[in-house]
């Protein structure tokens, strides 16, 4: 049943060539948001992962881990912080810098939205280069936050982005090639 629910995730998967630059096949989980129960089955696969692992923090990476990060955050409890591209949070930032698959850039966290000693799952849609997820890391634990997780609707194996994680646990749905 669980293959039945990973099957139709990745069927409502659209792959966009040459997007948003020649050779990157764009991975568009737009349309997966357009399947109700593939959308349900994506929230309800990590909330039974996680729902008793005293998460209290589910951090979101911007964009689209503020789609998938919040239902999540709900069901199983926890607060949702999100983890924004420059001059977004108008609050007091720390921040980190991370290369891209396509260019370079920086993750900002809200000073005092996350305590020492908090649990946190970091959610994405997707990890290539696991640039992205590596900042996100760093962030949390530069504050003593245990980061118990990270969680993404893809992978993309071929770019080794989990070898960017060190001893942090990478939990995807459907791996791409
Ligand atoms: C994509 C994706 C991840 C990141 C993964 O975001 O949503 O956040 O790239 O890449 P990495 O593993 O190589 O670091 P994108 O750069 O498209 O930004 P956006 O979400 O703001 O559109």
């Amino acid at each position: 049943e669980t293959d039945d629910r990973i099957s139709r995730i990745s069927s409502t998967i659209r792959v966009i060539p040459d997007f948003p630059k020649p050779g990157i096949m764009f991975q568009d989980i737009t349309t997966l948001l357009l399947d109700h129960k593939a959308f349900k089955d994506t929230i309800d696969l990590f909330v039974e992962r996680y729902k008793d692992k005293n998460i209290n923090v589910v951090a979101g990476i911007e964009a689209r881990g503020f789609i998938f990060g919040p239902p999540i955050a709900l069901a199983i409890g926890a607060k949702f912080v999100p983890m924004r591209k420059p001059k977004k949070l108008p609050g007091k930032v720390i921040s980190e810098e991370y290369s891209l698959e396509y260019g370079t850039d920086k993750m900002e966290m809200h000073v005092g939205a996350v305590e020492a000693g908090e649990r946190a799952l970091i959610v994405d849609d997707l990890i290539a280069t696991g640039g992205t997820l590596n900042a996100a890391i760093r962030l949390l634990e530069r504050v003593e936050v245990t980061v118990v997780e990270c969680a993404c609707v893809i992978e993309l194996p071929e770019l080794k982005g989990r070898d960017k994680l060190g001893d942090k646990p990478l939990f995807v749905l459907v791996s791409s090639s």
